[in-house]
């Protein structure tokens, strides 16, 4: 590890050729990865966040060492994922969401002495292993009952037992809730948070805003192959304007009224929204000085006009931030 962080990229790029068209004989590239740079501080929570297609996979399975770069650099644990990935492996896990890489027709137990064989876990401790990741997941009673008998919830604690068997430095979680009803998604969060603080570094992959919020120390955030923004859940706050959204709902404005409302003092971001018959602008708001009052006044002739106040969550910032890299 250099510099105290457990992961570094550096300029990574990866691109995919796919075949496309009535004959499969167009070839398309896709830039799914288009000049990442990061650094992940060890023992922390790091939330990588972006909308479906942004590349948060395909950055997880870099790092994992199941994909390469196309080219940029990418260290983990001080080794290169290109040229070290056989001295990186037995220090990582991964744990991909979805139903696949369980064995339904047997048990978890027999699942897990599976997977402590492939990672290389002594045959000594096999036994006493799985016992300890099987209680840590909260599975224990489960244990011996088929996989295919498990809920959606339970195959995904099976998941993570098989992601930290061989007690990897780091953990790679991609989308770990994705799916999940929200009490087994509660307790996956608890399940991710005990093993930070029993020193893992956990890079975890969402596109729930909340999530990130609720567990990450620092966040990235990710459109269209690139870091938009990289900061803490306080400073992705300051970055985006200040801390008030106003919300403005009326039967329809005026192009008028609306380049009104955007030259307001403190008035750095306007966004206009159907809702229903009515239309609804959200306004992201500098200063404490604006008051609903200010924009009624503004605003004659909206008898029906509803203005509402609400602190800016995590999501409003970040759909900000993919807003921006799409316009
Ligand atoms: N094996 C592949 N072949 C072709 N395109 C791919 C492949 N894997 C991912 N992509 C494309 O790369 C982009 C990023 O995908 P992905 O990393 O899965 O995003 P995310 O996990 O954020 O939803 C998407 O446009 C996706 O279609
Ligand atoms: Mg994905």
């Amino acid at each position: 590890m250099s510099n105290g962080f457990a992961i570094e990229t550096h300029n990574v790029h990866r691109s995919f050729r796919s075949r496309k068209g009535f004959l499969f004989n167009e070839i398309v590239a896709t830039e799914a990865l288009r000049g990442v740079d990061l650094q992940v501080p060890a023992g922390e929570i790091f939330g990588l966040l972006g909308p479906n297609g942004a590349g948060k996979t395909t950055l997880t399975k870099i790092l994992a060492t199941l994909l390469l770069p196309t080219s940029g650099e990418a260290l983990v644990l001080g080794h290169d994922v290109a040229t070290d990935a056989l001295a990186l492996r037995p220090k990582i896990g991964l744990v991909l969401g979805g139903e696949r890489g369980l064995y339904n027709r047997i048990s978890a137990r027999e699942n897990l002495r599976y997977f402590a064989d492939l990672y290389g876990v002594p045959l000594p401790q096999r036994a006493s292993r799985i016992d300890e990741v099987l209680a840590r997941v909260g599975l224990a009673d489960s244990a011996d009952r088929r996989v295919e008998e498990y809920s959606r919830g339970m195959k995904q604690k099976l998941h993570i037992a098989r992601g930290i068997l061989h007690r990897p430095q780091v953990l790679f979680l991609d989308e770990p809730t994705i799916g999940l009803d929200p009490k087994s998604a509660r307790e996956t969060r608890k399940l991710i948070r005990g093993l930070v603080a029993e020193g893992v570094t956990i890079f975890l992959t969402t596109h729930y805003m909340f999530e990130a919020e609720e567990l990450c120390r620092q966040i990235a955030v990710l459109s269209k192959g690139r870091i938009v923004a990289r900061d803490t859940v306080a400073g992705l706050r300051r970055l985006v304007g200040g801390d008030r959204t106003l919300e403005l709902e009326a039967y329809g404005f005026e192009d008028a009224e609306i380049t009104r409302i955007k030259g307001m003092p403190g008035v750095s971001r306007v966004m206009a929204e159907e809702f229903g018959p009515r239309l609804r602008l959200t306004l992201r708001v500098r200063t404490s000085e604006l008051l609903p009052t200010d924009l009624e006044q503004r605003l004659p002739g909206h008898p029906e006009l509803t203005i509402r106040e609400r602190r800016t969550s995590l999501e409003d910032i970040y759909l900000d931030l993919v807003e921006e890299e799409a316009s």
